[in-house]
């Protein structure tokens, strides 16, 4: 059978049909947002416990590590702006997911055919987003202030005291959201991780996951025909 690829406009609902999920865009600030994530993770844990240091021999050891962990704190910040920009508009939390959030009971009881229709992403998704873009506003202000901890004079103790409480817990509230991204994205929801990688899902995918997202696409296609 043959498959074709909806870009933008035009699909029929044919079988073999695949839909443009993400851009070429989309997916390389997604990848690099990762491994920016994934550089400080693995430094983080390195730092927070010496059961974990053996991490940073990873990455060429303890110094080089602390040398690079707040830079690559910072990439992956500009990496999460970068993001906003394009999925703002998509990540704000509307009525659909309201819905959805109500009706919670039938998806923890996988009864999904009772589960109201989502747009492009999911209730789940967007607290997802929002969790790793206040989690990374939290996590660059107090870095900043592990970062020149000297420059916090002595009189002002409780501050570095802040800064360590504050990087340590919005650190694990990004690592909980990130093992529940990971683990939804590879296991949970088949079809989700190629969409990732080669930007497509098939009609039969969109319509399941995210109906009213498939039917805005589809409408926009044939007001186009
Ligand atoms: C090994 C690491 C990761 C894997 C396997 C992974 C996997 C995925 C998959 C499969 C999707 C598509 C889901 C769908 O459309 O149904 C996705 C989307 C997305 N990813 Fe990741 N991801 C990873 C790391 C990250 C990191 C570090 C971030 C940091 C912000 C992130 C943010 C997002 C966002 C915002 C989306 C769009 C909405 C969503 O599906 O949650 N991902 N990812």
């Amino acid at each position: 059978m043959s498959t074709r690829v909806i870009s933008s406009p035009r699909t029929t609902g044919e079988p073999g049909e695949r839909i443009l999920r993400y851009s070429l865009a989309e997916r390389i600030h997604h990848w690099v947002g990762f491994l920016f994530y994934f550089y400080c993770l693995i430094t983080g844990l390195a730092f927070w416990s010496p059961y974990m240091y053996w991490l940073a021999a990873l990455v060429g050891g303890g110094p080089t590590a602390r040398f690079w962990h707040p830079w690559f704190g910072v990439a992956f910040t500009i990496s999460m702006f970068w993001m906003y920009a394009m999925w703002d508009r998509d990540m704000r939390i509307t009525d659909a997911d309201r819905r959805w959030k109500a009706a919670i009971k039938s998806y923890i009881e996988n009864d999904d055919q009772n589960l109201p229709p989502e747009g492009r992403f999911n209730y789940g998704q967007k607290l997802f987003f929002w969790v790793m873009f206040y989690g990374i506003i939290l996590l660059l202000i107090s870095g900043i202030g592990l970062w020149f901890v000297e420059g916090i004079p002595s009189s002002l103790r409780w501050l570095r005291y802040l800064s360590v409480t504050v990087h340590v817990i919005a650190a694990l509230a990004t690592i909980g959201a990130f093992i529940i991204h990971v683990y939804m994205g590879t296991a949970m929801v088949r079809g989700g991780f190629t969409s990732i990688i080669r930007g497509e899902v098939s009609t039969a995918w969109a319509k399941t996951h995210h109906r009213l997202w498939y039917e805005q696409v589809t409408r926009r296609q044939s007001a186009g025909r």
